[in-house]
């Protein structure tokens, strides 16, 4: 038999995209070669929130006395952590099998690899079983991006260095801790250490943090982290790493050669499509510099093939991920849909929370388009200021100068992370500044600034 859609694997884009398709009434396959739920819900996501969380009570703990709650010996007992965390994944793992298994996805827990084509459709071998399908879907992820500095794959070996993967899951708070790369996973990591109580140095290539976020919230973010102990070594290259009893991290500054050592380091420099070894040459798609290439409905190059979350290369967030899939799946039905990127929000969850959707000055500017700019600070918000000792979170909008049309907002601050989607949506749906001052936003939130910063232009 012919499954009318097979998916190579069970991350976000495959186990939704697999889902949506079998609740829609197509025989589907799934082959996961490591875990259902992939990095977001096992290696990503989900486990570096809950960790995160456990850092945000302990400092709400800490600071309790400003807001009358005392609370004097408040610690964070990094196993008790640990254990919380893989109780949050496997309860969210079950539940992703369980939606699968419901909507009668057939699901197999081995490596997948792909085997040409035949006139049935394309050829899916795993548990030494060939399987074929109509339609597939690569949804093969990422992987972290491991750089020719010298000495890296002794030191994974050796276990001084970490990816994503083991810096969850440590077993002890290291009393040093060397980041490489101040993104997204470097900041997160870096803000649960120092809180667990690490040394923490985060060294950066570029001179700022956060790689594409507006400069005024990067430089918010940087002066939060440094206040929280947190180092940074900016415009700082490594080249080496050395062990010998610590890890010893060489990098490049100003044309000088400087040193850090610390008892861990973590290689958070981003992650590359994984797309090696998984046969696709026999299928022929078209890889680019190790991305799947696809359309704005998902497909690749050869007819019934598509791809959909990290594997594409485009936008490696899971929120990204699942949309793909879904428009996949509503291209195999025969429903009219298409991936668009202009309005994705992304968010850092540090504490403060950075959030963000749509242009900044900078990818404006490049863009040629004329915007108009207001930044207002959080405390325009009484439940910010209620719940925020000299809290400096700010909201900054952009909005096209002729149109009036917002197409950009950054946020720093509490509840960034969920007041973001609101902004996705005006922005999404091109609203002007003259809608949003018409909608009427819940009182007190925070998210009142958004409509505040409408009455500023
Ligand atoms: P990233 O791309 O966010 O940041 C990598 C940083 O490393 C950049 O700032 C870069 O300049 C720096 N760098 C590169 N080479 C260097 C060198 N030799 N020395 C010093 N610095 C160097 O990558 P990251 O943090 O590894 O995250 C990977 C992916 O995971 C991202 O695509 C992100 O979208 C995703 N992710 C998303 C999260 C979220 O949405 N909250 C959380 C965690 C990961």
């Amino acid at each position: 038999m012919a499954y009318d859609l097979m998916v190579l694997g069970g991350g976000p884009a495959g186990y939704l995209a697999a889902e949506r398709a079998a609740h829609a009434g197509l025989s589907v396959l799934l082959v996961e070669k490591r875990f259902i739920g992939g990095v977001c819900l096992n290696e990503g996501c989900i486990p570096s929130k809950a960790l995160l969380y456990s850092a945000k009570m302990l400092e709400q703990a800490r600071h309790g006395a400003a807001f009358g709650v005392k609370i004097p010996e408040a610690a964070l007992v990094h196993v008790d952590v640990l254990a919380r965390k893989e109780k949050v994944v496997k309860m969210l793992v079950s539940g992703v099998k369980a939606k699968l298994k419901k909507n009668g996805v057939t699901v197999i827990e081995a490596e997948g690899m792909l085997k040409g084509r035949t006139a049935e459709g394309y050829v899916l071998v795993a548990n030494g079983t060939e399987h074929i399908g109509r339609n597939l879907l690569i949804a093969t992820g990422s992987v972290p991006i491991l750089p020719p500095i010298t000495g890296l794959a002794e030191s994974i070996a050796s276990g001084y260095a970490l990816t994503n993967r083991e810096v969850l899951s440590l077993k002890e708070v290291p009393a040093t801790l060397t980041v490489i790369g101040g993104g997204v996973i470097g900041l997160e990591m870096a803000s649960y250490y120092a809180a667990a109580g690490s040394k923490v140095t985060v060294v950066e290539m570029l001179e700022r943090i956060g790689g594409p976020l507006d400069a005024q919230i990067a430089d918010a973010l940087l002066t939060q982290l440094k206040k929280k102990a947190i180092a940074f070594e900016l415009g700082a290259k490594v080249t080496t790493i050395g062990i010998n009893g610590t890890a010893t991290v060489a990098y490049e500054k100003n044309g000088k050669t400087e040193t850090l050592a610390g008892d861990k380091v973590l290689v958070s420099i981003g992650r590359r499509p994984f797309t090696s070894d998984i046969g696709l040459e026999s299928i022929g798609v078209e890889t680019e510099r190790g991305r799947i290439p696809t359309d704005d409905q998902g497909r690749t190059n050869r007819p019934g093939v598509y791809a959909a979350g990290d594997v594409n290369g485009v936008s490696m967030l899971a929120h990204t991920a699942y949309r793909e899939a879904e428009v996949v799946v509503n291209h195999l039905l025969g429903k009219r849909d298409r991936m668009r990127y202009d309005a994705i929000p992304s968010v850092i969850y540090t504490q403060p929370e950075v959030a963000c959707v749509g242009e900044t000055s900078e990818s404006a500017a490049k863009k040629g388009m004329e915007v108009d700019a207001v930044k207002l600070p959080m405390t325009y918000s009484g439940r910010y200021v209620a719940e925020n000792e000299r809290g400096e979170g700010f909201v900054k909008v952009l909005v096209e100068k002729h149109s009036r049309r917002m197409v950009g907002v950054h946020l720093i601050g509490s509840y960034a992370s969920e007041i973001i989607y609101g902004a996705a949506l005006m922005v999404e749906t091109e609203m002007r500044v003259e809608d949003v001052r018409e909608l009427v936003f819940p009182h007190p939130t925070v998210s009142e600034v958004i409509r505040e910063a409408m009455f500023e232009f």
